[in-house]
């Protein structure tokens, strides 16, 4: 039975240029380059430079997937960006982008589901394209997270970095079948009970101000493990695939001993799981569309390969996408 499928036609990404070694950290902060490496697997981060905002490093992500796509961005009419750090509490940020990118009609809104972002807007996006309410979507993460957390702390400064990452997604016909491009399931779930687990201390209705990122690390590290490869099982059962099916998984990249847990524990070869945090940290909603990103600039998305993006965040929020190339 044919139907439509949201079929992934580009992917970009951007990095501000300034790096922050963990070295350059431990000059201000108790730390160690020891510690960080072994603790998170982070080398590195990068920071947005003063008045390069979100909306910047989403549009130079968005317009490398365009370019990479070969879509005009006046074929786009649907922009999406996940983002827990908006240049402005309103507009929202996915508008500014459709500015900046000369895109004219249809839709652009943010999703805010902090690291759970991507995953959330690529399960919006997917839905309006098989309905038939709009045709090519750009869906972007972009965070500058560098902003928003606390300089002093230790447990969480060394963790978080800037950038962006985005897809171009195309609205379909596919047969239904098991050789199908694009996006094949999502699942997306939250939980308001953990909201203090990970959060921000301020917002315009609270505090009146932005706050600072706070986060109990060894909790949400526990959940991350079980809630992560519990939506990838779930994924599994429901599509039909086994582990050793999938060709890729990109997953939320928030620390290295998460991302070995969830190997472990779903027997995942090491091979096929994208780890791209070392050179980043952790990028909240960007951190799935750079890991796309470095897997496409290096030949492991060629057409036909079948890819899990997962993820957890604040909230708790966590989901998982299936995709063919
Ligand atoms: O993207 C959203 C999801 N976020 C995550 O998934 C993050 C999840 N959590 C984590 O990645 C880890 O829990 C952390 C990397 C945040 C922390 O690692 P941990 O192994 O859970 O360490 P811990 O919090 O249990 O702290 C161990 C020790 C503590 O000292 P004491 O109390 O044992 O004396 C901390 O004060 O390490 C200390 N510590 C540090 N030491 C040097 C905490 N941060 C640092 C630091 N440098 N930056």
């Amino acid at each position: 039975m044919a139907v439509i499928r949201s079929v992934i036609r580009g992917v970009g990404a951007y990095l501000p240029k300034r790096i922050l070694t963990n070295a350059e950290l431990a000059k201000t902060v108790d730390t160690t380059d020891e510690w960080i490496v072994e603790r998170t697997g982070i080398r590195a981060r990068h920071i947005a430079a003063d008045g390069e905002y979100t909306s910047d490093l989403g549009a130079h992500a968005a317009r490398q997937a365009l370019v990479r796509a070969g879509i005009d961005p006046v074929e786009i009419d649907l922009v999406i960006c996940a983002t827990a750090t908006p240049d402005r509490t309103f507009p929202a940020t996915a508008v500014r982008i459709q500015n900046m990118l000369g895109v004219t009609k249809g839709a652009a809104f943010d999703v805010q589901a902090v690291c759970s972002g991507f995953v959330y807007a690529m399960a919006t996006a997917d839905a309006f394209l098989r309905t038939g309410q709009f045709k090519r979507a750009i869906v972007i993460g972009a965070e500058t997270f560098s902003r928003i957390l606390d300089w002093e702390d230790r447990t969480t400064c060394v963790l978080f970095g800037d950038g962006a990452g985005a897809v171009v997604l195309e609205a379909q016909p596919q047969t239904g079948g098991r050789n199908d491009r694009g996006i094949l399931s999502t699942t997306i779930r939250s939980d308001g009970r953990y909201e203090d687990l990970l959060y921000v201390d301020g917002g315009p209705s609270t505090t009146k101000t932005v706050g600072h990122l706070r986060m109990n690390g060894r909790e949400v590290f526990r959940h991350a493990v079980q809630k992560i490869s519990g939506v990838i099982e779930e994924t599994l059962v429901t599509t039909g695939y086994a582990a050793n099916e999938i060709d890729l998984f990109v997953p939320h990249q928030a620390n290295k001993r998460i991302l070995d847990g969830i190997a472990k524990k779903l027997g995942i070869p090491e091979n096929r799981i994208v780890v791209t945090l070392a050179e980043h940290g952790n990028t909240s909603a960007a951190s799935i569309p750079l890991a796309l990103n470095h897997a496409f600039e290096r030949h492991l998305l060629g057409e036909g390969k079948l890819v899990l993006m997962e993820s957890m965040g604040g909230g708790f929020t966590w989901g998982a996408v299936l995709a063919r190339w």
